[in-house]
């Protein structure tokens, strides 16, 4: 009986009963000039470590909403978004920081690389902020990963938009977070480009372990994940009866 209790006490067995993303009742609304938008409305999800999940939807149906909530960028209005168990809301500033830094990473339909640093610089950039060592060095270990090694010098206007979207992965991962979050981020490719894409955030789940969370409009995208979930007007879309 003892030793049962201490077995379960190990933070190993917490870890299995825990999701690494978790929201529960999750509700988030805006306020603009007296009127309401209900982005998001009662939202129950949970996500684990080595998912890819697509959010598919409508414009306006609530997908970067929900990936601003699940990086900490922002809170809900009612409910808990909770990761490794513990609430995004409850976490005072210098947790925040952390947490954004250590274990989430944000890809954009825009790429949003900083136009006058370099490649390299700009894959750097998290590990300077976070006053990391060897930052040069592991920047271009990751630029190797995403095969763009030899483009480390270059500007961000000197490449190719395929490009651009490997050098925001690469700063992504750069602090080696747990959860990838990608909002549209084939948006702005071409067809081919964007399987290009698809195919290195497959590598990136199935060989790191990552959680993937990926808003997109494509059929195509939403196909390369294991598990869709769908908005509309800020609900869940219940899946459709067999
Ligand atoms: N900062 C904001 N202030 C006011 N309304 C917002 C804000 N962000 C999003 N919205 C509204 O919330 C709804 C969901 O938006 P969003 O999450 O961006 O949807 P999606 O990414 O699916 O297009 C939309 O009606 C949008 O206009
Ligand atoms: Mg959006």
């Amino acid at each position: 009986m003892h030793l049962e209790a201490t077995r379960l006490a190990e933070p190993s067995q917490y870890a299995e009963t825990v999701a690494l993303l978790r929201f529960e009742g999750v509700s988030k609304h805006y306020a603009t000039d007296g009127a309401r938008v209900d982005a998001l409305r009662e939202i129950t999800l949970s996500f684990q470590a080595g998912e890819f999940v697509s959010l598919a939807g409508p414009s306006g149906c609530g997908k970067s909403t929900l990936l601003n909530l699940a990086g900490a960028m922002d809170f809900p209005s009612s409910g808990t978004v909770s990761i490794d168990g513990v609430s995004t809301a409850a976490l005072n500033d210098g947790a925040l920081t952390r947490l954004r830094r250590e274990k989430t990473g944000f890809v954009f339909q825009s790429f949003q690389l900083l136009q006058n640093l370099s490649v390299v610089e700009n894959v750097e950039l998290p590990l300077l902020l976070a006053g990391a060592p060897q930052a040069r060095e592991r920047a271009l270990e990751r630029l190797e990963w995403v095969e763009l090694a030899g483009l480390a010098d270059r500007l961000p206007h000197q490449l190719s938009g395929g490009q651009m979207q490997r050098a925001a992965i690469a700063r992504a991962l750069v602090n080696e977070p747990r959860i990838l979050l990608a909002d549209e981020p084939t948006g702005n490719l071409d067809t081919a480009t964007g399987a290009v894409i698809l195919a290195l955030l497959r590598r990136i789940v199935d060989e790191r372990g990552t959680l993937l969370l990926m808003a997109t409009h494509s059929a195509e995208a939403a196909a390369a994940s294991d598990r869709m979930v769908r908005l509309r007007d800020g609900r869940v879309e219940a899946p459709p009866a067999v």
